[in-house]
């Protein structure tokens, strides 16, 4: 089924002037991106977008690193968009990610990991409407 995932473009990747790059790679993969904008998330945001993984003990470094520059948002829309999101992103370490994905392209480690995809319909849906009202995605 068409479905939307949420996507981030993280903090180490707009620093190193990579929004480009990481977007060719999802189009490539016949992802369309039906939704953009490039924001600096305050910190609630990203303990709010976070909070599943505020027992663990990367939260603090994790959401640090979330603001410590802008972040572009995006919505991606495609044939089972949530599941090849994330092959196309591959794994959260990019240690252990194949090639030609975005974390093996562009990743610096587990943290700055370049991007972030939905793992969930369920995830999807509360992760774009944390970001953008219903009228933002234009498919
Ligand atoms: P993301 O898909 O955005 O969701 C949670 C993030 O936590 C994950 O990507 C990683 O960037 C980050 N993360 C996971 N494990 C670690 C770790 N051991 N140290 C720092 N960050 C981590």
């Amino acid at each position: 089924a068409v479905e939307h995932t949420f996507s981030i473009i993280k903090p180490d990747a707009t620093k190193r002037n990579l929004t480009g790059s990481v977007n060719a790679v999802i189009e490539k993969a016949g992802l369309r991106i039906v939704a953009q904008k490039r924001v600096q998330m305050t910190r609630a945001q990203a303990e709010t977008f976070y909070a599943i993984h505020r027992e663990r003990p990367f939260f603090g470094e994790l959401v640090d690193f979330m603001v410590s520059g802008p972040v572009v948002v995006q919505v991606l829309e495609g044939e089972d968009a949530i599941v090849r999101y994330r092959d196309v992103m591959g794994a959260t370490n990019p240690a252990n990610a194949a090639e030609g994905t975005i974390r093996k392209l562009f990743a610096l480690s587990v943290g700055e990991n370049t991007v972030h995809g939905s793992d969930s319909r369920e995830n999807a849906a509360i992760e774009i409407a944390q970001f953008f009202a219903g009228n933002e995605i234009v498919g």
